[in-house]
């Protein structure tokens, strides 16, 4: 019932759909979207279909106004595909912890409490930065906002200066969360109509990051069918609500439903949205092991491979973005670490092992790198000079085998190990026996005979197990990750249900 184009968006056809009747491109983007969130094919089309049927829902109408007397401090609103968002995407470090948070500060007497919140997502190791609409600076000075994130505060759309250095289009794109707290009426209503005649309307306009709206004003105006209607469209655009709460107003007398949620309520559920929770990996340790080792001679001197570390940091990239927390411990290598890993760089495989072995306990273990098996058996202090005899004898003592080492662990062995064979002949048949006498759970297999594989952008692997092998067809090393991952995140999942 649908047609799934490049990128994020589906629109409903009428059509039956079986995916033998996608065409290839389709079919390639849908393995590739259903490896990474850790489904089967047609799981991942049956997600399709019911987000796309939600969204219909949600978009068909606007929501009743909230009944005036019932208002909890709850985060409402229709949740952002927080998976399919860009910002989030690139975020894959979970909570608040290195968060870029873009706090929006509107005018209304509950201002005051936006000092507070920012202290508090500082304190939680985000950093903050402030737009203050011009009501805002009649109830908080610029001054006092600036000395508690200790950067700039954002007031001006064509501030000459601030548009230069940051410029509204960035401070929209680098934020992983909006928050507009105080949200007036005014606020509510403008970003309804997609109104940009301010810096935070413009940046509201531009972000791709989840909006988390904090509303606070007046009992009578946030029951009026305008400000409702504008909750409802921004609701049904994404955007998430926390509070307003029931309460005494700044007003002597009044009291209802328009008092901003609480610092603590608000941050609450910026960690909430901030949290992924779906990912298939989402609260498991990985420690992948990448690149080559180098082991040294004398002082300029070294062992090595021609290892890239492509595949193993690819591993790291997919499982990071899987949701898990993971420890690359990476060998020399020439690429960059990817984002949201903590990456421990070494040298030789001694160092790799101790890494590895600081970086546990651990869920799953991938050894991916190219270790040395030997290293000189002395190094030399200064630099091995030719001198008149003959060549120096090169004396060569066996590496630890890490993969062996973390795969036999009586106490804290992860549950899923996975090593790596490179092998330049009789593939199957020795990778078969490096899976048994490592002590692996699973082994990649992949021949390396005339270079192939190491140092290439594309591989070709066979997965070894004790069920057998399962031949896998030549692909980007992204997507072997992306595979590997999803793989790995089903296995623990079977494992857990076996364990209940
Ligand atoms: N490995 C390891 N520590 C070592 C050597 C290898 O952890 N000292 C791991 C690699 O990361 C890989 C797997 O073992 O996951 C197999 O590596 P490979 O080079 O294919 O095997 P070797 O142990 O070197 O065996 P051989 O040289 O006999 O093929």
């Amino acid at each position: 019932m649908i047609a799934l184009h490049a990128g994020t968006a589906y629109t409903a056809v009428m059509a039956n759909l079986t995916i033998r009747q996608l065409d290839e491109e389709t079919k390639r983007k849908l393995r590739l979207r259903a490896a990474a969130n850790g489904r089967s094919m047609e799981d991942e089309t049956r997600t399709i279909l019911r987000e796309l049927l939600s969204v219909d829902r949600s978009a068909a109408g606007p929501r009743a106004p909230r009944p005036v007397g019932a208002a909890p401090a709850a985060m409402s609103g229709a949740r952002p595909a927080l998976a399919s968002t860009p910002a989030a995407l690139r975020r894959t470090v979970s909570g608040l912890a290195g968060a870029s948070i873009l706090l929006v500060i509107g005018g209304g007497v509950a201002a005051y409490k936006s000092l507070d919140l920012i202290r508090r997502l500082r304190e939680r190791g985000a950093k903050v930065r402030v737009v203050m609409t011009k009501a805002a600076q009649e109830f908080v000075t610029p001054l006092s906002v600036g000395a508690l994130t200790g950067g700039t505060v954002f007031t001006e759309l064509f501030a000459r200066e601030a548009e230069h250095d940051v410029g509204h289009i960035r401070l929209a794109r680098e934020a992983d969360l909006v928050i507009v707290a105080p949200a007036t009426a005014d606020r509510l209503a403008k970003m309804a109509a997609g109104i940009a005649d301010d810096l935070a309307g413009a940046v509201l306009l531009a972000t791709r990051a989840p909006v988390l709206l904090a509303p606070a004003m007046n009992p009578a105006m946030w029951s009026h069918p305008a400000t409702q209607r504008s909750v409802a469209t921004l609701a049904a655009d994404g955007a998430l609500f926390i509070g307003p709460n029931a309460g005494e107003m700044a007003e002597s007398g009044e009291a209802g439903i328009g008092r901003m949620a609480e610092p603590l309520e608000i941050l609450a559920a910026a960690e909430a949205i901030l949290t992924p929770r779906d990912l298939p990996l989402a609260g498991r340790h990985v420690v992948v092991t990448s690149g080559p080792t180098h082991e040294p001679i004398d002082p300029v001197r070294y062992l090595a491979n021609r290892s890239s570390g492509k595949q193993g940091h690819a591993i790291a990239a997919a499982a990071a973005a899987a949701g898990a927390r993971v420890t690359l411990v990476a060998g020399p290598v020439a690429i960059p670490d990817p984002p949201g890993v903590e990456a421990i760089h070494v040298e030789t495989a001694a160092e790799m092992l101790a890494a590895v072995e600081r970086a546990l306990p651990a869920d799953i273990a991938i050894m991916a790198a190219a270790v040395a098996d030997w290293r000189a058996a002395t190094r030399a202090g200064e630099k091995i000079k030719k001198g008149s005899g003959a060549p120096p004898r090169l004396a060569l003592a066996e590496n630890p085998d890490i993969l062996a080492t973390v795969a036999h662990l009586k106490a804290g062995r992860p549950r899923l190990v996975v090593g790596f064979a490179a092998e330049t002949s009789d593939l199957l048949v020795n990778a078969t026996a490096k899976r048994r006498r490592k002590g692996a759970d699973w082994i990649l297999a992949n021949d390396v005979s005339g270079g192939q594989g190491m140092g290439q952008d594309d591989n070709t692997v066979h997965l070894v197990t004790e069920a057998g092998v399962e031949t896998w067809p030549t692909l980007p090393k992204e997507e072997v990750a992306s595979l590997l991952v999803a793989r790995l995140a089903a296995a623990l999942g079977e494992l857990k249900e076996a364990a209940e």
